[in-house]
């Protein structure tokens, strides 16, 4: 953190986002309740009229407001000079959010960001991963349902693994029972950048396929992870699956959490996330959809065919009340070294993308700036760092819950 004392603990950057406006309610009405504690904070973004606009409809014109541009390293700098954790929303993240990692990670400010795109944070990682360290800023990305709920759903049930047999269990399968919610135009905008980036680019293409691509070079991890393309219907669990698009980050923060935590979940750890099915239809019909989707997304006409006309723009999201009425039930399936089932359920209150991500991410970040003070600097994930302190957090505040089912 820097010398000085910051004014204030989070600020949170991109508050004129889709997910901002989600946080700066969330906020708003947390620092109200009797067991939050006090928070200092303020908001910025690159549109002074904006960032007016959302206090003035929030009624908070107390909240003060700093503006940075995203490529502006001297605004940012002045921004990170007054905070403990700045949060980003700002994204698509490979397109916008460079430089303010690279102030962050120089000036020793803590950083979360709500980032789905691998092949960003790889780079971020080979090129601002020294100057954290030094600088004591500790950076986490995927601090959202991308990838807080598979990252503390694995923790848990390792930590079961390991109090009950004294070894991890070998493989843990995360499979989405139910979920229920939209997408926003900012994730949209992310995903059509990394099908862009890919298509034109092989060895991105390669980097993306690699389970272990976010793990230190000097990692010892050789097992061939599964992938799921295709819907099947799965023996062990009973259960019709087809293909989980946010696997590819979730899969990947996982294996990392596992490399910084000294490999606990073991060398040879398999893990794979999927959705399940009601029926081999369901399955088959979202699988080919989403093939279709992809391929469509991955030719440029198409691609600028469906972001004008069919998908949502940046700043469009789902409904207030599609939030409210959102949800998502995963569970965490492993057998045990002893030869026990055992099963994980992290279930969340208001749909994943936004309701729930607004209250994660702002939960990760005062996790960040009140409970970790013997973290050190570098680029962590969400359970390497925060673990038990930001499970207990999610209870109590956020409306995510992770419990051990009895078998
Ligand atoms: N991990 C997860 O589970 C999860 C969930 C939801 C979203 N996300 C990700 O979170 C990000 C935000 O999503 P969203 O739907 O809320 O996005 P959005 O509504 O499109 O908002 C994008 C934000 O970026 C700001 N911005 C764009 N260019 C900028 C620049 N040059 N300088 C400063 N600010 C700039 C915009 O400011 P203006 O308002 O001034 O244009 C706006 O505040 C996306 O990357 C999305 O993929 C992840």
């Amino acid at each position: 953190m820097s010398e000085s004392t910051p004014s204030f603990d989070i600020i949170i950057y991109g508050a004129t986002s889709f997910v901002g406006q989600i946080m700066l309610e969330y906020l708003a009405e947390y620092t109200t309740k009797q067991d939050a504690e006090p928070i200092k904070w303020a908001i910025a973004g690159r549109s002074e009229q904006k960032l007016l606009a959302v206090k003035a409809q929030n009624n908070l014109p107390h909240i003060e407001h700093i503006i940075a541009d995203a490529n502006d390293e001297a605004a940012l700098t002045n921004m990170c000079a007054q905070t403990k954790v700045v949060i980003s929303t700002v994204g698509p993240y490979a397109l916008y959010g460079e430089t303010l990692i690279k102030v962050c990670a120089e000036s020793g400010t803590d950083y979360c960001d709500l980032t789905g795109e691998p092949q960003w944070i790889k780079a971020m990682l080979d090129k601002y991963e020294t100057s954290a360290k030094a600088s004591g800023a500790r950076i986490i990305n995927s601090a959202g349902f991308d990838s807080i709920p598979s990252d503390l759903g694995v923790y848990a049930l390792q930590q079961h693994a390991i109090e009950t047999t004294g070894k991890p269990a070998f493989q843990i399968k995360m499979r989405v029972r139910k979920i229920k919610g939209g997408a926003s135009g900012g994730t949209i905008a992310s995903m059509l950048n990394v099908v862009e980036e890919a298509s034109n680019n092989p060895a991105l293409r390669k980097l993306l396929v690699n389970p272990y691509v976010l793990c230190p070079e000097d990692h010892p991890f050789k097992q061939r992870q599964t992938n799921h393309k295709k819907a099947q219907f799965e023996e062990d669990t009973q259960m019709w699956i087809m293909p989980f698009i946010m696997a590819a980050i979730n899969e990947r923060i996982v294996h990392r959490t596992n490399s910084l935590l000294g490999n606990r979940y073991g060398e040879y750890f398999l893990y794979d996330e999927a959705m399940s099915a009601k029926k081999g239809l369901q399955a088959w019909g979202v699988t080919l959809g989403l093939g279709a989707f992809m391929v469509g997304a991955s030719i440029k006409p198409i691609r600028n065919l469906l972001a004008k006309h069919v998908l949502p723009k940046p700043g469009e999201g789902p409904s207030k009340q599609e939030q409210l009425s959102g949800m998502f039930d995963m569970r965490f399936y492993a057998t045990l070294d002893n030869g026990e089932k055992a099963e994980v359920q992290v279930k969340g209150d208001r749909d994943p993308g936004y309701g729930s991500t607004a209250k994660m991410l702002t939960q990760a970040a005062l996790c960040i700036a009140n409970d970790i003070p013997d973290v050190r600097g570098g680029f962590w994930t969400p359970a390497a760092a925060l673990n038990d302190a930001l499970t207990a957090r999610l209870a109590q505040h956020a409306g995510v819950t992770i419990t051990l089912q009895p078998a």
